[in-house]
C-alpha cells in the first residue's frame, strides 16, 4: 500500500509578529515543494484565516485544537463547525502540550476527534511517551492506550471505520519535542511499527495499511532524510523547524 507523504508545521503559540508570518509564507510560497507531498501548516488560531488566504493553495492549513460543541457558551474555544465554516480542513487533536499542560484526557481527545470527523475535518492525531514511560518499558501501553481511546469512540460513531482515511497518526515521543533530542531510527520505526500492529488488531488490516503515521519530536533538515526512508514512517509533524527555512528541506526529504 502506497500512502502518501505527509509534513506538518506545527507553528504552536509561534510567529508572534504580523511580519513574521509574512517572511514564513514568502518562504513557502517562493519554495520547490516535492508535488508528491501533502503539506499542512498549523498556524495559531489568530492567524488561521490570513495564512490560508495568502499561502499557495497546494499547501493546506490545520487549527491546532477544536472543542467538541458545535456552538455556546465555551469562552475561548473554537468548534469543528467554526473550522468548517472557515474552510480550514484540519484540525491537530491531542497533542502532547494540550495533554499535559491543559489536561486533556485521551477520553477528551476521542470525544473531539469524532465531533470534528462528524464535521469533514482531518485530524491531524498525537500520541507518545514521556521519558519517564519510555524509560519504564512503557512506550507500547501508552501509546496503544492514547489510540485506543480514539478507536473505541469510533467504533460506536457513525461512519465507523470509513473515518481513518481522515485521520494521520502523530507519533511524537515527548522527550523529543523540542528538545533537540530526535528519536533513533530504531526508536521511530519501532514505534510506528507497534502502532501499525495495534490498528490491525483493533481495527483492521486495510485500515492499518493505509494510515498514515508520521514522527514528530526536533526534526529538522539534517536528520529528515534518514527517518524518512523507514517503512513505517509516512511523514513528519514538525515544530520548531517549521518556523525556518528548513522547512523545505523536510518537506523535500524523500526528493
Ligand atoms: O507538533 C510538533 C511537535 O511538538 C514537535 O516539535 O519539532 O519543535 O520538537 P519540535
Amino acid at each position: 500500500m502506497t500512502r502518501q507523504f505527509f509534513v506538518g508545521g506545527n507553528f504552536k503559540m509561534n510567529p508572534i509578529t504580523r511580519k513574521d508570518k509574512l517572511a514564513l509564507v514568502k518562504v513557502l510560497n517562493d519554495a520547490e515543494l516535492d508535488p508528491a507531498v501533502e503539506v499542512v501548516v498549523s498556524p495559531p488560531a489568530l492567524y488561521l484565516i490570513p495564512l490560508a488566504e495568502s499561502i499557495r493553495k497546494d499547501i493546506k492549513i490545520a487549527a491546532q485544537n477544536c472543542y467538541f460543541k458545535d456552538s455556546g457558551a465555551f469562552t475561548g474555544e473554537i468548534s469543528p463547525a467554526q473550522l468548517v465554516d472557515a474552510q480550514i480542513p484540519y484540525v491537530i487533536l491531542g497533542h502532547s502540550e494540550r495533554r499535559t499542560l491543559f489536561h486533556e484526557t485521551s477520553e477528551e481527545v476521542a470525544q473531539k476527534t469524532s465531533a470534528a470527523l462528524a464535521k469533514g475535518l482531518s485530524i491531524i492525531l498525537c500520541i507518545g511517551e514521556t521519558l519517564h514511560e519510555r524509560e519504564a518499558g512503557e512506550t507500547g501501553k501508552v501509546c496503544q492506550s492514547q489510540l485506543k481511546a480514539v478507536v473505541d469512540v469510533l467504533k460506536k460513531a457513525i461512519g465507523g471505520d470509513s473515518s481513518y482515511p481522515k485521520i494521520v497518526i502523530a507519533y511524537e515521543p515527548v522527550w523529543a519535542i523540542g528538545t533537540g533530542k530526535v528519536a533513533t531510527p530504531q526508536q521511530a520505526q519501532e514505534a510506528h511499527a507497534d502502532i501499525r500492529s495495534f490498528l490491525s488488531k483493533a481495527v483492521s488490516s486495510a485500515v492499518a495499511d493505509s494510515t498514515r503515521i508520521i514522527y514528530g519530536g526536533s526534526v529538522n533538515g539534517g536528520n529528515c532524510k534518514e527517518l524518512s526512508t523507514l517503512p513505517d514512517v509516512d511523514g513528519f509533524l514538525v515544530g520548531g523547524a517549521s518556523l525556518k527555512p528548513e522547512f523545505v528541506q523536510i518537506v523535500n526529504s524523500k526528493k
